[in-house]
């Protein structure tokens, strides 16, 4: 079985888009078919030794999820179903989408609400990720000077996407081992 899970919560597909641009560069034989969010349970998440975990921002620097608006439930409505389990051992990374010219004070700040939430689960948060080459005014995602994960803005910087994701992945690959 593969060993490492991707799974993502999307409205306009951006999200799940860089889902399967992340199991194509690594192959089947590492990283399983990715699953939105709305269609797991926390024992799909539980069944990987190692999890790859997208999100967009939605609202004003918040998780999508209905209240935000979007059409489906998300990581809004299956982050809290985390609360009293035990990801100790596992291994998290976690890329995020947001538009820093639109939002530039509330910045991809759903991610941190993950890496809040799966640090709380007893999980190795891995991926973090430099703040140079975006121009923003805050962000929640920023802890120690650094993202928590991967940010990628599919408005403003498009053609960045590809670089960005092969150096991360190969950066993951390093922390996984
Ligand atoms: C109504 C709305 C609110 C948004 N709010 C934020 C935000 O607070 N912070 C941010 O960085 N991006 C924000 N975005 C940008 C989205 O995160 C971005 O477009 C992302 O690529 C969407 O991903 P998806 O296609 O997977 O749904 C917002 C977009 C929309 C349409």
């Amino acid at each position: 079985m593969a060993k490492v899970g991707v799974f993502f919560g999307t409205d306009t597909g951006n999200t799940r888009r860089v889902a399967k641009d992340i199991t194509t560069t690594l192959g089947s034989a590492i990283a399983a078919k990715p699953v939105n969010i709305r269609n797991a349970t926390v024992e799909d998440l539980l069944g990987f030794e190692t999890l790859i975990l997208g999100t967009p921002t939605y609202g004003e620097g918040q998780l999508p999820g209905l209240s935000t608006g979007n059409a489906t439930e998300s990581w809004e409505e299956f982050l809290p179903k985390l609360e009293g389990h035990d990801f100790t051992g596992k291994k998290v990374a976690i890329y995020g989408l947001g538009n820093q010219k639109g939002y530039p004070d509330e910045f991809v700040d759903a991610m941190f609400y993950l890496y809040d939430q799966f640090e709380q689960c007893g999980a190795t948060l891995i991926g973090a990720w430099d703040i140079e080459g975006y121009k923003f005014q805050k962000s929640k995602a920023v802890v120690d000077d650094r993202f928590v994960g991967l940010v990628l803005d599919q408005e403003n910087q498009k053609e960045l996407t590809p670089t960005r994701l092969e150096i991360w992945l190969a950066n993951l690959a390093e922390a996984w081992g």
